[in-house]
């Protein structure tokens, strides 16, 4: 077999065999398949597609690349949960420990974030000594005895996707459906948990800008997991503002405390119990979705649930009084409020505004080895529908560095005004099961 036969193939539209799929997927990681071919096969595949054998097979072949997660030893039906990122989505947080506190096994692996999106290993570090970093033996053991871990993804997990996603980024092949699909699935399923939720988010603070792009992609993640044996729902959600109100580290993580305390936006509760429900459904704790809610609902009632997450605050060396007294979180040093030059009620909110502003205060990375402030972001004292004097404060920026001509404009021009009133916008869109 030749690499450039296999690209001529995919070029002229033709249909990749099993075997193909394997030797270019072996080959490149072996480096005896060059960057150079492997980039023109997968701009011929933005340009092509794969049918849904074929993604399957580059999943299977990415999957197993690397090491595989055997949760075997955690009794019961693991679930897993993974959002394609949005500014603001601290939903993690909270729906892990509240599914975890139902009795139900979450052992999650997760990512850093970059750019304008946060990741949820970054929002838990910073819990003082927090640690993400444990041996699978370790995880296994802390999922069995409280129900609940979240550690960052095993250096070699994967090394397919480590390598083909540089290359993406670099050759402009990062859009394209079935390549997205394949990375994040080879990702989960390598994960070894028993059920996935995907929360794809669509929308302007998203990866997929238009919800038709992000059901095609939940579409083809869900016959994926199902192609390998793995029971997998989507949740289609809206990203074209901020979910909750906070936008940076340890302010997200305030935010999902309050949540799990039961004073968080509504947004945020709405979508972890829609989330939850599906979660508890997937694990067999539950037949149908309103007791399943309930369920949820009631672990905030009697404080089991955030209960759950000091358990596993404290259980990865983290100091879990930070849960109980939030306030002891490090402040910025000062907190400036950006307040409203218009009238009216909020009809547009650019999320990803906000989300690289929060990114250029410190809270979040623009290349892979920045490092973070934890303690900069934003909150949001307005969203979609509400309606605002001039005057008012829009956001209240927590800031180390003061706040520029610049950043003060692009927030206020994350604001678009109405004189009509405004409807609130929907949050989920659909659930594909
Ligand atoms: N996230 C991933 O893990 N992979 C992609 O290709 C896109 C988003």
């Amino acid at each position: 077999m030749r690499m450039v036969d296999l690209i001529q193939k995919k070029k002229d539209g033709s249909k990749l065999t099993e075997e193909e799929i394997h030797f270019i997927i072996q080959g490149y990681v072996k480096e005896e398949i060059p960057d150079y071919q492997m980039s023109a096969l997968m701009m011929a595949i933005c340009f092509k597609g794969l049918d849904k054998e074929e993604t399957a097979y580059l999943t299977k072949e990415m999957m197993y690349s690397g090491d595989i997660i055997d949760l075997s030893q955690i009794n019961g039906i693991k679930v897993d949960k993974h959002s394609t990122g949005g500014v603001g989505d601290k939903t993690s947080l909270v729906l892990a420990p509240l599914v975890a506190a139902c009795h139900v096994p979450v052992a999650k692996m997760s990512g850093r974030g970059l750019g304008h999106t946060g990741g949820t290993l970054d929002k838990l570090e910073s819990i003082p000594h927090l640690s993400i970093d444990m041996s699978e033996e370790q995880f296994i053991k802390q999922v069995n005895d409280i129900q609940i871990a979240i550690m960052g993804q095993n250096g070699h997990l994967v090394p397919a996707d480590k390598k083909m996603y540089a290359l993406r980024d670099v050759t402009a092949t990062v859009a394209c459906i079935p390549l997205i699909a394949s990375s994040i699935m080879s990702k989960k399923l390598a994960a070894g948990s028993d059920t996935i939720l995907l929360d794809v988010k669509y929308g302007e603070g998203a990866f997929m800008k238009t919800k038709e792009d992000a059901k095609e992609l939940a579409r083809t993640m869900i016959e994926i997991g199902k192609s390998l044996g793995r029971d997998t729902r989507a949740i289609i959600s809206n990203m074209n503002q901020p979910l909750g109100n906070a936008i940076g580290n340890s302010l997200e993580v305030k935010e999902a405390i309050e949540t799990l305390n039961g004073n968080g936006p509504s947004d945020l509760l709405e979508l972890c119990l829609i989330a939850g429900s599906h979660m508890l459904m997937q694990a067999h704790m539950s037949d149908n979705l309103i007791q399943a809610r309930k369920m949820l609902q009631e672990t905030i009632d009697n404080k089991k649930a955030i209960h759950k997450l000091k358990e596993m605050v404290k259980a990865q060396g983290g100091d879990e009084t930070y849960i109980e007294n939030p306030q002891k979180f490090k402040e910025a040093k000062e907190i400036i409020e950006v307040k409203s030059t218009s009238f009216g009620y909020i009809k547009d909110l650019h999320a990803l505004t906000l989300g690289l502003v929060s990114m250029k205060l410190g809270g979040g990375r623009e290349t892979k080895d920045d490092s973070i402030d934890y303690s900069v972001g934003l909150v949001l004292n307005k969203k979609i529908s509400d309606y605002c004097k001039k005057g008012e404060t829009l956001v209240y920026v927590h800031t180390n560095k003061g706040l520029s001509y610049e950043l003060k404009e692009q927030i206020l021009d994350a604001f678009v005004f109405s004189q009509d009133p405004v409807q609130k916008p929907s949050l989920i869109d659909d659930i594909f099961i």
